[in-house]
């Protein structure tokens, strides 16, 4: 398929990292847009990880790191950078008494499940967000009053040049939809659960199921767009503003939750992105709050 992207041709580690060139992204965002990239590496361990990350300094090359996509935004439908991706051993984990160590490629879905399976609480709130561990740690996914990083013993993390580290809940700098990880690739991680009656435990995940039953299903979306300002919801002032259902191309403020933009059909990023800006603008003259993105905007270029 020609992508038109630029191909590459410098030197590439042989190893165990598998190289695709103009590679698509379809299947890889919520918001069901169409991208492609320069060039994606996709490592399944950690020495693979290591091969590419000294590749990576060699050249010069920056990267994102790409999960299942649940939070992003790809800014333009051909994206000159390089993706990684974590597979492999990196999807692994392993339940004990006390908590889940797991993989950064762990499907959080996956570990809401096992925690409830062995009578282990904590993650209940965890219930319905989408995307894998990685991710939900960088941007510290979470609730209005809960978030991952609560239940975080410790952080595995490569900075970019192939430094492995171990943080500890206190050096991940977890706060309101942020972290100190996003920058680093995050591995593994460590969640400290305590045993807890079934029964408790199933009543948590109605109440976590129960909050998201306001927000829209079975629609390609990335989550909640902004952050809440303090001591207000991003939510209310932008349906308060009378802007549920308003487009751009392709996107939509949704009816049903207006922190969601939708995709209503053939959304493109720059719709996205053009609808976000629109929203912002509105709401600063209706309220005077400066409203910021929680999703995670990637660049055309790296
Ligand atoms: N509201 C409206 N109109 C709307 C949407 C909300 O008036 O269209 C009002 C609601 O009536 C409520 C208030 O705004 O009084 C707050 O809404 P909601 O309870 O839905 O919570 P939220 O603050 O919008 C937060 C998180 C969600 C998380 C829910 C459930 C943020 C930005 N959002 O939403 O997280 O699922 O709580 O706990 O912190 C995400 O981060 O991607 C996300 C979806």
């Amino acid at each position: 398929m020609n992508t038109g992207l630029a191909s590459v041709s410098r030197r590439r580690p042989e190893t165990d990292i598998e190289w695709k060139e103009g590679a698509r992204l379809d299947g890889l965002n919520s918001m069901g847009l169409r991208a492609a990239a320069r060039l994606m590496a996709v490592v399944r361990t950690e020495q693979a990880l290591s091969d590419f990350l000294e590749w990576a300094a060699e050249e010069g090359e920056d990267f994102v790191v790409l999960g299942e996509g649940t939070n992003v935004i790809f800014a333009k439908e051909s994206l000159d950078l390089v993706v990684l991706r974590l597979a492999g051993d990196f999807e692994d984990f392993a339940v004990d008494a006390t908590g889940i160590t797991a993989g950064a490629a762990a499907r959080l879905a996956a570990l809401v499940k096992a925690a409830r399976e062995s009578g282990l609480s904590g993650l209940e709130n965890a219930w319905g967000i989408p995307g894998l561990l990685g991710g939900a740690l960088a941007g510290n996914a979470g609730t209005r009053d809960w978030a991952i990083g609560d239940c975080v013993e410790w952080v595995e993390v490569f900075d970019r040049s192939g430094v492995k580290k171990r943080l500890a809940r206190d050096e991940a700098g977890f706060a309101y939809r942020r972290s100190a990880l996003a920058g680093r690739v995050v591995t593994r991680s460590r969640l400290a659960l305590r045993k807890e009656a079934r029964e408790r435990i199933e009543e948590a995940i109605a109440r976590a199921a129960a909050r998201r039953s306001g927000q829209p299903k079975g629609v390609g979306s990335s989550g909640c767009i902004f952050r809440n300002p303090p001591g207000d919801s991003a939510g209310r002032l932008i349906d308060a503003a009378g802007l549920k259902g308003l487009r751009c191309g392709g996107a939509m403020v949704s009816p049903v939750h207006a922190n969601f933009i939708v995709n209503a059909g053939g959304a493109t990023g720059a719709d996205v992105l053009r609808l976000i800006e629109t929203i912002r603008g509105r709401v600063r003259e209706k309220f005077g709050v400066e409203l910021e993105t929680e999703v995670r905007v990637i660049p055309s270029k790296g």
